[in-house]
């Protein structure tokens, strides 16, 4: 198992450039956002039984997700756990005032070998994160997931996945590289970051498993109605229900 301190998301560069320019490189972000938006309203916000309903945001980073939460439901209360200090300190600043937040230092990795996270827990998101472990580790750390969330809750996973076969999977880079060049044109932004696809296959720390063999891990946990809710190339947005 890779450990958090020896991957990028240790520098600060690192974490620093990903907040300010995350949506010039990750696809359709905001319209992932939407979805888990969604998805929220939907099956937590559609459910008259529960009050004061507990989120988990697992690798928080600047606390964005958790954010959109709390101003869709005022009533909720969100736990943030990064690996990163100083993406927890940015979490901090943007939730500053905001009541009902809880942070944890910790990495996944110690997630997985102790009883870091809270129980029931009504909604576990993750974005972009949980891709750094390999699928041994995704599955321990899904059992997790599974253990912190009280029976209904459910769990929803925007992250990167590799295709079931080399061909789709170069396919997938060079469709990642098209939307990139062309948000660049249409916004006429200054900078390029068409070498991001590139930098994100050179970078061992990612270690991205296939849509189906996690699907498959998290039926085998217990999880049901599971399913993708999007795709676009390597981007999906995965998961379901306890
Ligand atoms: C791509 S950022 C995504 C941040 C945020 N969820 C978002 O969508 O903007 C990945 C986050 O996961 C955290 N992370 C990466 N590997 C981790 C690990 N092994 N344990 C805990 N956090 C990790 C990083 O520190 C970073 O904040």
């Amino acid at each position: 198992m890779s450990e958090f301190s020896e991957s990028q998301w240790a520098r600060l560069e690192f974490s620093r450039d990903y907040v300010d320019n995350a949506d010039n490189f990750i696809v359709q972000r905001a319209m992932m956002f939407d979805v888990l938006m969604s998805y929220y309203r939907h099956f937590m916000l559609g459910r008259g039984d529960v009050n004061a309903r507990g989120i988990l945001d697992l690798g928080c980073g600047d606390g964005v997700i958790t954010h959109m939460l709390l101003r869709l439901d005022n009533d909720a209360h969100a736990t943030l756990v990064d690996g990163s200090v100083d993406m927890l300190d940015k979490a901090r600043a943007r939730l500053k005032g905001v009541s009902g937040v809880k942070f944890i230092h910790a990495s996944f990795e110690e997630i997985i070998g102790d009883d870091i996270l809270p129980r029931g827990v009504d909604f576990v998101a993750s974005s972009l994160a949980i891709h750094h472990l390999n699928m041994t580790a995704k599955t321990l750390l899904l059992r997790k997931i599974y253990d912190a969330l009280k029976p209904d809750g459910h769990f929803l996973n925007i992250d990167v996945v590799i295709a079931p076969c080399q061909s789709l999977e170069d396919w997938y880079m060079a469709l990642w590289k098209e939307w990139i060049i062309q948000r660049q044109a249409s916004l006429r932004l200054e900078a390029n970051y068409d070498h991001i696809p590139a930098k994100y296959k050179s970078l061992g720390e990612n270690q991205p498993d296939t849509l189906d063999d996690q699907l498959e891990a998290m039926r085998d946990i217990g999880f049901y109605d599971t399913d993708c809710f999007y795709k676009h190339g390597i981007f999906t947005i995965f998961g379901g229900k306890k």
